[in-house]
């Protein structure tokens, strides 16, 4: 039997998202599309007829502006909002406003998809005189988990309703746990931009199961149309997808 609810959002699409840029701690707002998912988001926990009884976000305007616009239209703003730099997103170092594809053209793939979704290989060091420069951390298990611990814990262990709006990263550090997912399968996992995804929880804060899992979850739920869920995070994935190098590395015996 269910005893709490979590939901969790990405933010809506952010100005970076558009350009295809690594934005990490950089405070870029959301687009007008981003505006409408996260209105959106909030439209689906109203549809479901869910209740928040607080909300968490980071300290980005991207997720604080879509838990407000989120619990607006869900006609539940007076709802308790906290927080936390924990719930930021992965601290991009020095690739923050990069353009993702050139980075792959630079770096490779592989390189580029354990910066972006390892959990104990941080991106290369800011230099120290970035104007992007925030000098935070950046492995997300160490900075989102004590949060997760100290705080939405202890929350959901007292039967509560919990949204949280935050970041593709910060968000898969909690559903690594959450879900007991392998360090080699978290790589896959993709978020996308302003879409709930329930979980219920038993009084251990186990998830219980749920048919509708997208893999490589097995027990959140997203609300809403899951085709087009589907479509989004592909899209996160293809993101920093380039045309592949010619056969041989495109050396003079390449047609
Ligand atoms: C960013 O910080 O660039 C985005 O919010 C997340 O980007 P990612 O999907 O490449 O981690």
């Amino acid at each position: 039997k269910p005893h709490a609810t979590l939901i969790f959002s990405r933010h809506g699409e952010s100005q970076w998202n558009v350009d295809n840029r690594f934005t990490g701690w950089v405070d870029v707002d959301l687009s007008a599309k981003g505006l409408g998912e996260a209105k959106a988001a909030g439209g689906l926990l109203k549809t479901e007829g869910i209740k928040v009884d607080m909300a968490f976000t980071s300290y980005l305007k991207r997720a604080i502006k879509t838990c407000d616009l989120a619990l607006e239209a869900a006609d539940q703003l007076y709802v308790p909002v906290t927080k936390s730099w924990r719930l930021n997103e992965r601290m991009y170092g020095a690739l923050t406003g990069l353009d993702k594809k050139e980075t792959v053209k630079k770096h490779g793939a592989d390189q580029v998809q354990i910066w972006r979704r390892s959990f104990d290989i941080p991106p290369p060091n800011i230099d120290e005189s970035s104007e992007f420069n925030p000098a935070k951390e950046s492995n997300e298990a160490a900075r989102v988990m004590p949060f997760w611990e100290e705080t939405i814990a202890p929350a959901l262990k007292s039967g509560k309703t919990v949204f949280v709006a935050a970041h593709g990263n910060s968000i898969r550090a909690i559903l690594k746990f959450l879900e007991g997912i392998s360090d080699d399968a978290i790589t896959g996992l993709e978020i996308p931009t302003g879409r709930p995804l329930m979980y219920k929880l038993d009084k251990d804060l186990k998830p219980l199961s749920c048919d509708e899992a997208i893999a490589p979850l097995k027990f959140g739920k997203y609300l809403g149309n899951l085709d087009e869920i589907k479509a989004a995070a592909e899209a996160v994935k293809n993101q920093t997808k380039v045309a592949a190098a010619p056969a041989g590395g495109g050396g003079s015996d390449s047609k």
